[in-house]
């Protein structure tokens, strides 16, 4: 058994970097031909403008996977969030999930036939603080997942949404340069690291293909086990940080 999406054509949102790049590779590596629609692609697609969204889609052709990715995080104290980068990250993170949905909708319909994958977050459900407004857009996210799965069902689209935990890519570059940060952040995953974009590539391209063709309207945590270990896994007593991950003595 294997994935096989030989013959579908995909497009990535944010597919120039992070997770998104290793999402089109996966994709490609399981036979399908991948778009990236991002504002570092040549040309550039801006997910806040449906326009440019809307030309990507045109460009690409009718498309059988859709990967709704491209996203950013604003780093501040909730009262020192300001108006402009709120109403920019909702444009970002919830708007472009949104209008790549509408676009996807739009193709897949007329030929009852499709699969959407949504990147969202522990941070869907997490409350982590200083990301007020990243929050809000992730645990939004689930609100649009829901209702797309619901109304697209019966025209034989399904519709996933990918939860990551803290993957290394350059949105967290800045945390994995801290080790002493890492450690205590790590102290309450089960697998005791962070994660490798490939690792959520690898689950986004599952949820595409026809192996998942029984699962829609799901959320899939690929965090190491973070959300399901609330009370810490990893101390001194048993175990050391070595460079970025916990280890048993
Ligand atoms: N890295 C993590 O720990 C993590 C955890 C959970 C969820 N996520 C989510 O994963 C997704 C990808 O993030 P990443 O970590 O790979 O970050 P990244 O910065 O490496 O990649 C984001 C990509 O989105 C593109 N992009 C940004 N704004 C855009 C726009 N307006 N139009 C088109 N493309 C745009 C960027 O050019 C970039 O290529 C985001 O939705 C992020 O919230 C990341």
């Amino acid at each position: 058994m294997r994935i096989d999406l030989s013959g579908q054509r995909a497009l990535v949102t944010g597919g120039s970097n992070g997770i998104g790049r290793a999402a089109v590779e996966a994709l490609r590596a399981c036979g399908a031909e991948v778009f990236s629609a991002d504002l570092e692609a040549n040309p550039p697609v801006d997910v806040t403008n449906p326009e440019s969204l809307q030309a990507a889609f045109e460009r690409a052709g009718p498309v059988d996977v859709v990967v709704a990715n491209a996203g950013g995080a604003v780093f501040a104290p909730l009262d020192e969030t300001t108006v402009p980068d709120w109403e920019k990250l909702l444009a970002l993170n919830l708007g472009g999930v949104f209008h790549t949905l509408r676009c996807a909708a739009a193709q897949m319909k007329p030929r009852r036939n499709g699969s959407i994958v949504i990147t969202a977050s522990t941070n869907s459900y997490d409350g982590e603080p200083g990301l007020s407004a990243y929050n809000a857009t992730k645990a939004g996210i689930l609100g649009l997942l829901h209702t797309a799965a619901g109304e697209l069902g019966p025209y034989g689209i399904r519709v996933n949404a990918v939860c990551p935990g803290l993957i290394r890519t350059r949105l967290t570059e800045d945390q994995f340069q801290q080790p002493v940060h890492l450690k205590e952040y790590f102290r309450h995953i089960p697998l005791g690291r962070g994660g490798q974009p490939e690792e959520v590539a690898h689950a986004i391209a599952f949820l595409a293909s026809p192996l998942a063709s029984f699962i829609t309207g799901a959320t899939l945590l690929i965090d190491g086990g973070q959300m399901a270990s609330k009370f810490g896994t990893w101390n001194e007593e048993k175990a050391e940080f070595v460079i970025d991950h916990w280890t048993m003595k």
